[in-house]
């Protein structure tokens, strides 16, 4: 046997699907991009630069088509929001959307959400972290593809501020339990309750509804 040298190979949280961008959407990518997206780069984001401001920083990883984080940004004007999706359809879904509610205060990336927590987002910048109905992954040998893992929420500890929220949901009862017991390894993050609006809900959510499952959806503060 050769002694060939292992290149140690990523395990991704998404697989890129193939699938159609309309013309609108591709409009949108071509000419909206440079108003409303952030290029990735290696380096730290000067964030008060990107928005012409400082208030708190809202981020949602995995915005599917957007429309969760479009209203919570009309919603919310005083704070500024960044989405991360790496599925071009719902980015250009999200840019028509942010366009047609002239919102300014919203900015996206089409990146790999580990690389741009990792490189471009400074430490203790957000205010709180959004993850809705991220892929379940079933099979249990995909389950390292799973993206709440230990290391991911080391991760978010280092750039969500002390007192900051992690808001997590999830229609699948096992990965549930899952992202539970591995935010809880983690002392820095403790389950609250979080009186306010009801937030819209997603289309994926809708979709585990229809198919009779039950929503799970927990808080952690940044303590
Ligand atoms: C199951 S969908 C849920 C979409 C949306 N949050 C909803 O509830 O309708 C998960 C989304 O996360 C995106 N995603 C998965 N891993 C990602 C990563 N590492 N960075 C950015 N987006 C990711 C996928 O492309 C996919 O669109």
């Amino acid at each position: 046997m050769t002694n060939q040298p292992t290149r140690r190979r990523t395990i991704r949280s998404f697989v890129r699907r193939a699938s159609r961008v309309t013309n609108a959407q591709r409009r949108a990518l071509d000419e909206l991009w440079p108003k409303h997206g952030i290029d990735y780069t290696a380096h730290e984001l000067d964030i008060c630069q990107l928005f012409g401001r400082h208030a708190p920083i809202v981020l949602e990883i995995g915005f599917g088509n957007g429309e969760l984080l479009v209203s919570l940004a009309a919603a919310n004007p005083a704070r500024n929001f960044i989405g991360i999706e790496v599925h071009e359809p719902g980015v250009g879904h999200c840019l028509l959307a942010i366009e047609t509610a002239r919102l300014t205060n919203v900015r996206l990336s089409r990146h790999d959400a580990i690389d741009v927590l990792r490189q471009q987002v400074p430490d203790a910048a957000l205010s709180r972290i959004n993850l809705f109905f991220s892929d379940p992954w079933p099979k249990k040998r995909h389950h390292k593809r799973r993206i709440v893992q230990p290391d991911f929420v080391a991760l978010l500890v280092k750039k969500i501020e002390i007192g900051g929220l992690f808001h997590v949901a999830t229609d699948w009862a096992d990965y549930a339990e899952h992202i539970n017991a591995i935010v809880l390894k983690n002392k820095a993050f403790t389950p609250v309750e979080e009186n306010g609006p009801a937030r819209p809900e997603t289309k994926f959510e809708l979709r585990g509804k229809r198919l009779g499952h039950e929503i799970w959806e927990q808080r952690y503060r940044r303590v």
